[in-house]
């Protein structure tokens, strides 16, 4: 993916000042701190002077009153598989027990977490967005389209799966509907195939505080899926508020972008979630910007990612001035449109 994100160097100073995902959370410091890599702390980043522009609790005295230590660091665990159900078009969602703490950690939209078969090496890990959480049970739920060796692994398994979380940065640009921020907003979801997953817990996390609106292509998913997990028929596992209108529509039809430009214009909407390929990210991208230049633009993160802790670099992005890493830095949806 081609991005227009290079405007985050301060030059002045030289400084990085990404913005973070992890900033201020449970898992802050993170290892980047150990290192001098810290997004946000100058301090940290070997400075000898305090130039942030975090507002929330201080890293650097989190760092030295933690002895110098990665704060809470992310470890695998054993999920049991309370059930499984698969679909057509080689589908599978689980439902896990991660207990009540944990899937109260991943109710935020964008969360997702890193799994792998029991017996499986830790290079097996893929990155798998939570579909719906239930707080009370302890459980969420994972769907997870099958391609490949670590999938295939990853469906053999009935009894538990290997599990590290939670990761928050699945969804660029989310911040802008997380919490009371979406009041009263109108949201817009596009969502393609498996894409369409993190889509049902943003639906869950708004709930009735703002109307939800999706289009979906169904392509590589079955309309049963859609039935049971984003729309399902009043009784089954409903995860979306009731005024939530769904359309159907196939994003490789030539119609379907006067189809949407319509939708927009009719609608006005505050805020469009794409959670989608990187080519409809460009695509539909710009469609926004250009009918709602206003809107916030959030795009699901699509780039490879592998620890999640900003240390292996397969999310790098050259920016020109520097690399980032696309799992640890938070981003508009705007700055990762593709930028020719
Ligand atoms: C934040 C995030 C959330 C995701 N959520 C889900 C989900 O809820 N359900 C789901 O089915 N899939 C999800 N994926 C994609 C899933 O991780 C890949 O489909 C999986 O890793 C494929 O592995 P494989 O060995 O079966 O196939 P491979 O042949 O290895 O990969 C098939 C395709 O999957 C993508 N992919 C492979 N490895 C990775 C990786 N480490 N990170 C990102 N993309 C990769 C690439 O586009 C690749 O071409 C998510 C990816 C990301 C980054
Ligand atoms: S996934 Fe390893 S650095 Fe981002």
């Amino acid at each position: 993916m081609n991005c227009d994100i290079m405007k985050e160097a301060d030059n002045t100073t030289n400084q990085r000042s990404m913005d973070c995902i992890d900033v201020g959370s449970e898992n802050c410091p993170c290892y980047l701190a150990l290192t001098g890599d810290c997004l946000i702390c100058s301090r940290l980043q070997g400075k000898d002077y305090c130039g942030c522009n975090w507002a929330g609790v201080c890293v650097y005295n989190e760092f030295i009153q933690g002895n110098k230590k990665v704060n809470n660091p992310r470890k695998d665990f054993e999920a049991k598989i309370v059930r499984r159900k698969i679909y057509n078009e080689n589908l599978i969602v689980y439902v896990l027990d991660v207990g009540k703490g944990f899937a109260m950690k991943v109710e935020r939209p964008g969360s997702y977490l890193l799994a792998r078969a029991k017996g499986a090496e830790s290079f097996y890990d893929i990155p798998l967005s939570i579909m719906k959480t239930d707080v009370e049970q302890g459980h969420i739920y994972l769907a997870i389209k099958v391609i490949s060796s670590k999938t295939k692994t990853l469906i053999g398994e009935n009894d538990t799966l290997l599990i590290r979380g939670p990761y928050r940065s699945g969804i660029h640009g989310i911040s802008a509907i997380v919490g009371n921020k979406a009041k009263d907003q109108k949201v817009l979801i596009i969502g393609k195939g498996i894409g369409i997953a993190p889509g049902a817990l943003i639906s869950q996390s708004i709930g009735t505080r703002a109307s939800i609106d999706m289009v979906i292509d169904t392509e590589k998913i079955c309309k049963e899926f859609i039935k049971d997990f984003i729309y399902p028929a009043q009784g089954t596992e409903r995860v979306h508020n009731e005024d939530t209108e769904i359309q159907y529509m196939s994003l490789n039809n030539k119609e379907t972008n006067n189809k949407l430009e319509t939708l927009m214009q009719n609608k006005n909407y505050d805020s469009v979630i794409l959670l989608v390929s990187d080519y409809y990210i460009g695509n539909l991208g710009s469609l926004v910007k250009m009918v709602l230049p206003k809107a916030n633009l959030a795009v699901s993160n699509n780039f490879r990612i592998c620890c999640g802790e900003g240390l292996c670099g397969s999310c790098s992005v050259d920016t020109g001035s520097g690399s980032i890493k696309m799992c640890k830095c938070r981003l508009k949806g705007e700055e990762l449109l593709n930028s020719q």
